[in-house]
């Protein structure tokens, strides 16, 4: 993507990258991303915020050469993963004179993941100004969104807040802002579940910090920028309050069509009691929309058969993510069907540890659903409901 200008003397020159169907081996991505990377013209030194993905280092070194600059004084690095840092041994190797601007844990990783010479990290502290000439570049050290390396730097003059993986969408757009709203908010929340959601205290935080800085801008490293910064600042915050809707996500997995049955009747239950609820297929949900259906559902209620007397594997698969993702629910339940034995129950709520949740009563039978099975579901359903109107979410 060509060069483009966002105000004076600040350039967008990252890239887009249409085709990315996944991230970290893990996350789909419906809509592709981009690497944001911006360029920062002081009247005395030049700077670049952030870099590239490794595999877009050819199109990164020809925007850098398009916007001809004859030297670039200094790259600022707010994290090193290697989606932004990549392309930073050949940006290096091609501008010998420029140096490295980074927080102290960034610096450490730099050097494991790219051997990057020390002498070329300079690093700043919470709070610390780099002058540019006119401009003037302040850094905050904000670590956990979402790795300890993580920092935001503030343009003063220019009022921008360059965010790097915070505010960020996984969306593959030519638009520098964010132009359709609608689109927009999906794939920014499906991010937040998928990465900032573990760190919702850290994001109250920092949002909390933000406001003592004035600023039109946020210039985030996935996805388009946004001149309404309200809009997603509101989006952060409800994403990240402790607040859950009147919602039950219902994970499953079925082999041979007799949890599946459990949870049909469950989900009919639950509905005729005013409650929204979602049925997740394990074996062809999505992973991040699920966790983005998971971050405000007060109950979630994960249903496995047993194998090898344990749960299924995608069910564990399913556990373990949210056990690491930390979703916000209140509750969460066990239903599932066994043929002779097992502890199917336990191993998942054994791997649900670090939830801080109720676990309600679960529903665990043997063989296909009867009618005691049944009248077991709509007892789990009048739990949901009570606990759900001791919420208040009703
Ligand atoms: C590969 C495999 C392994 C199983 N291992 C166990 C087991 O260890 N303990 C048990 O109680 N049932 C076991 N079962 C039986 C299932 O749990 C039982 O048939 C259950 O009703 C299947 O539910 P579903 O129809 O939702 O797949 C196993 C079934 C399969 C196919
Ligand atoms: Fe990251
Ligand atoms: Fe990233």
């Amino acid at each position: 993507m060509a060069v483009r200008e966002i105000c004076k003397n600040v350039y967008s020159v990252g890239v887009i990258d249409w085709d990315r169907q996944i991230f970290d081996e893990l996350l789909p991505l419906p809509d592709g991303t981009t690497y944001n990377s911006y360029l920062i013209e002081g009247s005395e030194k030049t700077v670049l915020i952030d870099a590239v993905d490794f595999e877009f280092e050819e199109e990164f070194i020809t925007n850098l050469a398009r916007s001809q600059l004859s030297r670039i004084d200094y790259i600022i690095v707010n994290h090193a993963e290697q989606d932004h840092s990549g392309s930073i041994p050949v940006f290096l190797e091609l501008f010998p004179n420029a140096k490295i601007v980074t927080s102290e844990k960034c610096k450490e990783l730099l050097i494991s993941f790219h051997q990057v010479p020390e002498f070329r990290i300079i690093v700043v502290g919470d709070g610390e100004t780099l002058s540019l000439g006119d401009k003037t570049l302040e850094f905050l050290i904000t670590p956990w969104v979402h790795w300890p390396d993580t920092m935001i730097t503030y343009l003063r003059e220019d009022r921008i807040v360059f965010s790097c993986d915070l505010f960020g969408a996984h969306y593959a757009t030519g638009s520098l802002f964010v132009d359709d709203e609608p689109l927009h908010y999906i794939l920014a929340k499906r991010y937040f579940a998928e990465i900032m959601m573990p760190f919702r205290s850290k994001v109250l935080e920092y949002i909390d910090r933000l406001s003592g800085y004035e600023f039109d801008i946020i210039a985030p490293s996935h996805g388009p920028m946004y001149n309404d910064k309200e809009y997603i600042l509101d989006a952060y915050r409800e994403w990240s309050s402790d607040d859950v809707k009147n919602r039950v996500i219902i994970p499953y997995v079925s082999m041979h069509g007799s949890t599946k049955k459990m949870v049909h009747y469950l989900t009919e239950s639950l509905l005729s009691r005013g409650i929204a609820v979602r049925p997740y297929d394990l074996g062809r949900a999505d992973t991040g929309r699920l966790a983005m259906d998971l971050l405000d559902a007060a109950t979630i209620i994960i249903a496995s058969p047993t194998v090898l007397f344990g749960p299924h594997p995608k069910a564990a698969n399913l556990a373990f993510i949210a056990n690491i993702l930390k979703p916000k629910a209140k509750f969460i339940g066990i239903i599932g069907s066994y043929g002779w034995g097992g502890k199917t129950v336990k191993d998942l709520g054994d791997m649900i540890h670090k939830l801080d949740v109720e676990v309600l009563n679960p529903v665990y039978i043997k063989g296909y659903p009867d009618e005691e099975a049944y009248k077991g579901l709509d007892c789990l359903a009048d739990e949901i409901l009570n606990k759900h109107r001791e919420y208040n979410i009703l």
